[in-house]
């Protein structure tokens, strides 16, 4: 049975898709079977890989009660499946909290799924509203981007905190698998004393692989290419590989 991990931090323009994006084509290429899935009614991981919403399956039927197999699609890249997302996504805010089991609805849903796939991926929202529980319920592993910027610890407390809960009740097999430093500017001091308090307050949880600030990057999404099809000699693409390596790693 393959291992489920969640992308998340309740703060936006930190990585999450980015990484998301990446690290799942990383496992596909090196060929494991991997299955994303965008739950962000934004869509940037859906568009990050070249896909437009459509009236076809999407991970919006999924909380309205549909079937998850019928939502997964193919895409470009070998071994790699995803669930779209759709802008109707936003609609969950109102109709979830009303539902039974609602913060079970992803979980149940990818029961039947997650053994047919080495890795499930799931891109969030920048919130820890219902759709981020949903995915916290339904993962095993929680992967958390950390910008290198003044404010980078405040609100990882607060996000600890979330998957403390969620081990104490919803979810006892949610494990923190690391913490990512992103966007690293090897220029600045900032971003360098950032990593170190990171580091000092995080030692075994942050991962050794950072992410550098890259433009290479930023513009891959733009195309609709992964960062390995984009440009794979950049430093964004050595860094991403080095991430997926260190995950595997730590399994
Ligand atoms: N390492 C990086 N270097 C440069 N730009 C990046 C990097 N990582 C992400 N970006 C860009 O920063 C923006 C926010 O990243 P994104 O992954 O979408 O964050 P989130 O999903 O947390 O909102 C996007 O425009 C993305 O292309
Ligand atoms: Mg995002």
């Amino acid at each position: 049975m393959g291992k489920t991990y969640v992308v998340a931090n309740q703060k936006g323009g930190v990585g999450k898709t980015t990484t998301c994006v990446n690290t799942a084509v990383c496992l596909a290429e090196a060929g494991a079977t991997v299955l994303l899935i965008d739950i962000d009614p934004q869509c940037n991981a859906t568009h990050g890989l070249g896909m437009h919403e459509t009236a076809g399956p999407n991970s919006y039927d999924i909380f309205s009660g549909g079937d998850a197999p019928a939502a997964i699609i193919s895409t470009s890249i070998q071994n790699l499946y995803l669930i779209p997302s759709t802008r109707d996504l936003a609609g969950t805010s109102v109709e979830l909290p009303g539902r039974d089991r609602r913060e079970f609805i992803l979980a149940d849903a990818l029961l039947p799924v997650a053994v047919n796939f080495d890795y499930v991926f799931i891109d969030c929202p920048p919130s820890l509203g219902l759709l981020t529980l949903n995915a916290l319920v339904a993962a095993d592993r929680i992967i958390v981007p950390v910008q290198c910027e003044y404010y980078a610890l405040e609100g990882l407390g607060q996000l600890m905190q979330t998957v403390e809960m969620i081990r104490a009740g919803l979810n006892p097999r949610l494990e923190v698998a690391g913490l990512l430093m992103t966007m690293y500017d090897p220029r600045t001091r900032l971003s360098t004393q950032v990593v170190q308090e990171v580091r000092s307050h995080f030692p075994e949880l942050t991962y050794r692989t950072i992410i550098p600030r890259n433009v290479r990057l930023s513009e891959a999404p733009s195309f609709g290419m992964p960062i390995s099809h984009y440009d794979p000699t950049c430093a964004g693409s050595d860094a991403y590989f080095d991430l997926a390596t260190e995950v595997v790693e730590r399994e």
